[in-house]
């Protein structure tokens, strides 16, 4: 058994039914997988539950399994292990991170703090423990808005690491936040140019965005929401069409619950028709049932990295419950 590669390398029966074979592992071990909706389809209909950066800290934290499975990248399941300590955290595979959590290094970060002083720091929960540990709270795309608002409008606030995310929160509430200069390489590389045509060959297509795009993208949009609100909202909308702007995951559950609508991914801007996050498709049904098998590769993390790192997340959570998300 190798773990070089960041997961395990062990040789499969072709003839494996792996959903179930994962099914039975599930209930042998108390084990519940949770899901982001950028993994593969085949990954979202094995997973307990499947949702949006906040919904899966919420699960996380209160599930009663033994182990976590988490099928999305590095610092999600990194926030599970945070939430809830004494559980096992698998992550299919180790190498799964995410270009926006690499953008901002702790010691840049670190140094970028001090330049600020007197300023609060909200982080987006796309970034490493180590930043998570140098924040006050912590947001998602769905309370972002709200926890900044909850804030008296002259508090000076250092946003990170997100500048789009940012950018969009400054415009929606009229504050000034000071951002890092990071961003999602998913959300970053839509063409304007594409859009502006698809948009046209579909005139009656309303155009859902997440506010990790770039501001001029942004402009387009009908609705800008987390992956959970643009999911609801096709749901509720009348319009039969819709272009989606954010990783093509999502669209599966966008299907599932409205089998008549057409979703269509906006392309980004290479050869490709969709948008996927390479390191959210690192994992896969086989990668799974290893981990699950053989109960690796397994988060660790020291105590006082989980310590110091749990006061922001659970203020988000806090401050979610009251807002009622
Ligand atoms: P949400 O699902 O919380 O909207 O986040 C999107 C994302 O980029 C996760 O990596
Ligand atoms: Fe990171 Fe972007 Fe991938 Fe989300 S979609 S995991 S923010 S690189």
């Amino acid at each position: 058994m190798l773990l070089s590669k960041g997961y395990l390398e062990v040789d499969i029966d072709p003839a494996l039914d792996l959903v179930k074979e994962i099914n039975y592992l599930k209930k042998e071990k108390r084990a519940v997988i949770l899901a982001h909706y950028y993994q593969n389809p085949d990954i979202q209909d094995i997973a307990d539950y499947i949702g949006d950066s906040l919904g899966l800290a919420q699960q996380a934290e209160k599930t009663e399994a033994d182990i976590i499975l988490f099928a999305g990248v590095h610092f999600m399941a990194e926030t599970a292990k945070i939430l809830n300590p004494t559980k096992k955290v698998l992550i299919p595979d180790l190498k799964a991170g995410c270009s926006l959590a690499d953008s901002c290094p702790p010691q840049k970060f670190s140094d970028f703090k001090a330049q600020h002083p007197n300023h609060i720091v909200l982080t987006y929960i796309n970034c490493t423990a180590d930043i998570k540990a140098l924040s006050d709270v912590i947001v998602t795309s769905t309370n972002a808005v709200k926890i900044v608002q909850s804030f008296p409008k002259d508090q000076a606030i250092i946003f990170a690491p997100d500048k789009n995310l940012g950018a969009y929160i400054n415009k929606k509430t009229g504050r000034n936040m000071i951002l890092w200069d990071g961003a999602c390489m998913v959300h970053e590389i839509f063409s304007l140019e594409k859009l502006i045509k698809l948009k046209a060959q579909h005139s009656k297509a309303l155009v859902l965005a997440h506010p990790e795009c770039e501001a001029h993208i942004l402009e387009y949009a009908h609705f800008i929401g987390s992956t959970t609100a643009i999911l609801n909202y096709s749901k509720k909308s009348d319009a039969q069409e819709f272009i989606v702007l954010t990783e093509t995951g999502i669209i599966h559950q966008m299907q599932k619950a409205s089998p008549s609508k057409t979703f269509i991914p906006a392309p980004p801007n290479n050869n490709c028709a969709c948008n996927d996050c390479p390191h959210m498709k690192l994992n896969t049904l086989e990668k799974i049932y290893l981990a699950l098998k053989y109960e690796q590769p397994e988060l660790l993390m020291s105590n006082e990295l989980i310590e110091k790192s749990k006061a922001p997340i659970n203020k988000m959570l806090e401050l979610s419950a009251k807002f009622g998300l």
